[in-house]
């Protein structure tokens, strides 16, 4: 039996934290650690109201750290349902820092979190399909399809070009790079 469409709103998420001391790395700005853990919670937390199950994550897509976040920012991490398949949901996340001083906000990076809801038998599990209300909810749905049959593109055409890929007839390439061939390669295999 198909499951009752469930809107974006139903499980926006936001996930709020200081920047203490502590999540500074040697340099005095937050481990990056620290914010890729707060995104995999968020997601979690989102995806699992949408599909009132266990989720576990699969993959993660696109974190860039585009600006430093500081200690003493306030973070809110905002994560909305952009996707789903049958049992997997994409979960879009907008981190925004904000330094409390200043009241200045600014966007550190979006991410997308691939989770996967999980049955009572550990087993992937059918998710509720997405009601969307807007053209923003359309668009991001079709976005997340874009991007993830270009990802699977990526993964063939990798494939395909690593089976090929021999040492022996990339040295030259190899030496153009920063880097130095350390070994004799006359022996190797073709
Ligand atoms: C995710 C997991 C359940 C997939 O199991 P599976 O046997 O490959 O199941 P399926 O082939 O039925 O795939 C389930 C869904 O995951 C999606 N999926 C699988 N691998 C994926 C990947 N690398 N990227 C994006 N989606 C993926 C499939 O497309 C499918 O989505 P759909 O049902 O919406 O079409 C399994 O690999 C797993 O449990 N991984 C460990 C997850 C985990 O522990 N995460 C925490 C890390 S510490």
């Amino acid at each position: 039996m198909e499951l009752a469409a469930r809107s974006v709103r139903f499980s926006e998420t936001t996930l709020t934290e200081l920047m203490i001391p502590s999540y500074a790395n040697f340099g005095g700005k937050i481990h990056g650690g620290i914010l890729l853990s707060l995104i995999d919670k968020v997601a979690y937390a989102c995806a699992s109201r949408h599909a009132s199950t266990y989720c576990v994550t699969v993959s993660v897509d696109a974190v860039d750290f585009l600006q430093p976040v500081e200690v003493g920012d306030l973070v809110s991490l905002m994560a909305s349902v952009n996707y789903v398949g049958r049992t997997s949901l994409v979960i879009g996340i907008k981190v925004i820092a904000e330094n409390v001083r200043d009241g200045v906000r600014r966007h550190t990076n979006t991410s997308y979190v691939t989770m996967v809801a999980k049955g009572d038998d550990d087993k992937p599990a059918l998710v509720p399909p997405l009601l969307l209300e807007n053209e923003g909810d359309a668009r991001r749905f079709l976005e997340a399809m874009k991007r993830k049959e270009l990802k699977e593109a990526y993964r063939d055409a990798f494939d395909s070009a690593k089976s090929v890929m021999h040492i022996s007839n990339n040295i030259e390439k190899l030496s153009a790079q920063r880097c130095v061939i350390g070994w004799e390669t006359k022996e190797l295999p073709k």
